[in-house]
Formats: C-alpha cells, structure tokens, sequence
C-alpha cells in the first residue's frame, strides 16, 4: 500500500513530506483528515517554497533583523524602522539608498530586509554590484543577456550591495544603467554605497548615464543614513 502512495504522488507531483506526515494526523472523519492532510501540504510547500526564494536570492551571508541595532541609522520620516522590517516598500515599489561608512550594517540591513522578503514569498536577487556588472558582461559577450534581463525582471527586489566600491568602464555602466532603467518603477531596489551622489561620476564611466541612474534611482526613493562607526572595528578580536 506504502509504495502504491508513494507512486501516486510522485505522478501527481507531491512531496515525500505528504506521506511521511499523514500518519500522525489525527481526525473523527474523512473529511477531517482529508483538510489536515491538505493544510499540511500546503505548510510543506510554503517551506519549500521559501527555502528555493532564499536560496536564488543569493545572499553572500544569510543575515537577520535578531539583535540588529537601528540605534545609529538616522531612518527618514517617509519611513520607520517596521516599513522596514514588513517591506512595505517593496510594495510601492520604492528603492533604499542604504548611505554610511564602511562596517556600519548597510550590508546587514540590505540582506534582513531581503530575507524577510523571501520569507514572505517574494522574489529577491542579491549581487554585489561589481558581480552583477562582471555578470551583465559575460552574459553580453555569450549572447545570454536576454536570459539574465528575464531573471532580474521576475523579482521584486534588487539588491545591489557595495554600489561604488569599484569603477566601471562603458559597457559595465550602460548596462547597469539599463538594468536600473527596467527596474524604474517596476520593482524594489536596495543599494548600499559609502559614495555621495556627487562622487558618483568618478566610479560611472560617462556624466549623462551617471546623471540618469541617478534620477532614476532617487524617485521614488527612501535615503537611511548610517551614522555610526565601523562595527567590524569596534567589535574586533585585536586591541587597535
Ligand atoms: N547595527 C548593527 N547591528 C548588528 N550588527 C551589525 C550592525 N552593524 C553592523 N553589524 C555587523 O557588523 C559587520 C559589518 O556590517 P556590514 O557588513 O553590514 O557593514 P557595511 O556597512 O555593509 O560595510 P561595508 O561598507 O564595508 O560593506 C557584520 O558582521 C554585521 O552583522
Ligand atoms: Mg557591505
């Protein structure tokens, strides 16, 4: 009987979880047992289902909003430390422009807010931003660029970490600007730099493209400024 069910659902496509846990279902009638037998399906591929988000996310470092200190981030008034947590702006489609010096948990917030997005079912690509150029090149130079656009246009939230941290010649500008361009109003985007606006132009290779992935991002656009000193510093195993 064991094999016969087993067979069953593997034709129709569920998961060992269905016929490891009915056995500890514990209902008056058919009907009963039936729903529990459903509802816990439906658990059974809800944790699925977050654990595959998490894992195309790609976050370098799996990171979350336990003990995380908002203590030193002066958040704007267009938002509180809880939109953050929900990611109500993901909804709206707004970006966060995560500004602050090196070691003060840009990375950290950007990658909390990303999973709690998966968490609740939303599609969430995490790439450091010279990675991400590094990608949009290859993909440009093997014919796979339509492939990589498609995969950025399903999620919900971009998260380009380290924005600024490397320059870019032309090609990696143009097509991160374009990568920009689509998101524009379409989807959620996290960026976490150290660089003020007016710096911009030396890491992007022309003053226009510059100027436009500029107006595009800041519509629509939440700034957290981190205002404390580096973590990493301040909690180090050496005495500097
Ligand atoms: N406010 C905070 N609460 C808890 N942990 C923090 C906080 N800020 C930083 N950390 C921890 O300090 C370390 C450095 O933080 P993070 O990598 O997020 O810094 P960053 O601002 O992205 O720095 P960089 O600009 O160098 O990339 C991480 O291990 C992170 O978990
Ligand atoms: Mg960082």
């Amino acid at each position: 009987m064991e094999t016969l069910i087993k067979t069953c659902c593997k034709k129709l496509r569920i998961g060992q979880g269905f016929y490891e846990g009915y056995k500890d279902i514990q209902a008056q009638t058919h009907e009963e047992f039936l729903l529990r037998l459903l509802q816990q399906e439906l658990k059974n591929r809800e944790i699925i289902r977050k654990k595959r988000l998490l894992k195309t996310a790609n976050f370098d470092v799996i990171k979350t909003f336990d003990n995380y200190s908002f203590s030193e981030i002066q958040i704007p008034a267009s938002l509180s430390t809880e939109d953050l947590k929900g990611g109500n702006f993901i909804e709206k489609k707004e970006n966060l422009i995560l500004f602050g010096p090196v070691g003060t948990g840009k990375t950290h917030l950007a990658t909390a807010i990303g999973v709690e997005a998966c968490n609740r079912g939303k599609r969430v690509k995490f790439s450091r931003t010279a990675s991400l150029v590094n990608q949009l090149v290859a993909a440009k130079a093997s014919g796979e660029l339509p492939k990589l656009f498609k995969q950025i246009r399903k999620c919900d939230l971009l998260i380009c970490d380290e924005w600024g941290y490397i320059p870019f010649e032309r090609e990696g500008t143009q097509l991160l600007f374009q990568v920009i361009s689509e998101c524009y109003e379409t989807k959620s985007v996290i960026i976490t730099t150290n660089l003020e606006f007016s710096k911009w132009d030396g890491v992007f290779y022309d003053e226009k493209m510059t100027s436009a992935i500029i107006d595009r991002l800041v519509h629509h656009s939440h700034l957290p400024i981190f205002t404390g000193t580096s973590w990493r510093l301040k909690h180090s195993t050496i005495n500097c």
